[in-house]
């Protein structure tokens, strides 16, 4: 079953052809990666398919609820970390407060951050920052969830914490769509890996396909990626 749909999508800024024929179909419990180089279009698709962004051209069509992870986290400052997860359950969902700190709380704790409920999030360290904003996620209980880079702000030991997170949630047979630089995660995690490359993509397949794709691109691409 579809869980998400990408058909012909077009978007531009101005002049600059971002988005220049995007189709792409996830399926229920399908972990897609999408990686290319920067300024390909990675970040504009994941905001056209979350309607942060309007297309110029195409359809979108998601089965239910979508979730959405940032790079950067987006906390509420001036919220503490159990409110930022519990303030779209109680006022999009309808949620009684009392059940949705409940969820918040089973949340925390599965991600390890139980004791952090009361902080504000400029107490937290950044790979907890970033499993708080997938907890928030998560309380919207998505049928599908989203991520863009969501550890490129992190050092390499938090980026470790966050996903690990990002697996134990793969294991749940969560549907994931992943914008990452962390190319062997994306092998090892991913059914599929799409390669992004000035607005269209430019291959697709599983993960052993990609990393010995003849494809000059994508060569160049993962080439920048080798130690
Ligand atoms: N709101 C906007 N207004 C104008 N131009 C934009 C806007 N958003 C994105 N762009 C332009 O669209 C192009 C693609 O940007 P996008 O953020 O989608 O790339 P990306 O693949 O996510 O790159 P990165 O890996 O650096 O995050 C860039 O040239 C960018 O400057
Ligand atoms: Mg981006």
């Amino acid at each position: 079953m579809c869980v998400l749909t990408v058909k012909n999508v077009q978007k531009s800024f101005g002049k600059i052809r971002v988005l220049k024929d995007i189709s792409l179909a996830v399926q229920d419990g399908e972990i897609v990666s999408i990686i290319g180089a920067s300024g390909s279009g990675k970040s504009t698709l994941l905001r056209c398919i979350t309607k942060l962004e309007t297309p110029d051209f195409g359809e979108i069509r998601m089965k239910g609820k979508a979730g959405l992870v940032f790079q950067n986290f987006n906390l509420f400052p001036h919220y503490s970390v159990l409110r930022n997860i519990t303030e779209a359950p109680i006022h999009v969902m309808n949620i009684s407060r009392e059940e949705a700190e409940k969820e918040a709380m089973g949340l925390l704790k599965r991600l390890g951050l139980e004791e952090k409920a009361d902080a504000y999030p400029y107490q937290l360290s950044g790979g907890q920052a970033q499993r708080v904003s997938i907890a928030r996620a998560l309380a919207l209980k998505p049928n599908i969830l989203f991520f863009d880079e969501p550890t490129s702000a992190l050092d390499p030991e938090l980026t470790g914490e966050v996903l690990k997170v990002i697996r134990s949630l793969a294991d749940l047979n969560m549907t994931m769509v992943i914008v990452t630089h962390e190319m062997e995660f994306a092998r090892e995690l991913s059914d599929r890996i799409v390669f992004m490359d000035r607005g269209i993509i430019a291959e697709e397949g599983t993960p052993e396909e990609i990393f010995t794709s003849e494809n000059v691109r994508v060569k160049e691409f993962l080439g920048k990626f080798h130690h």
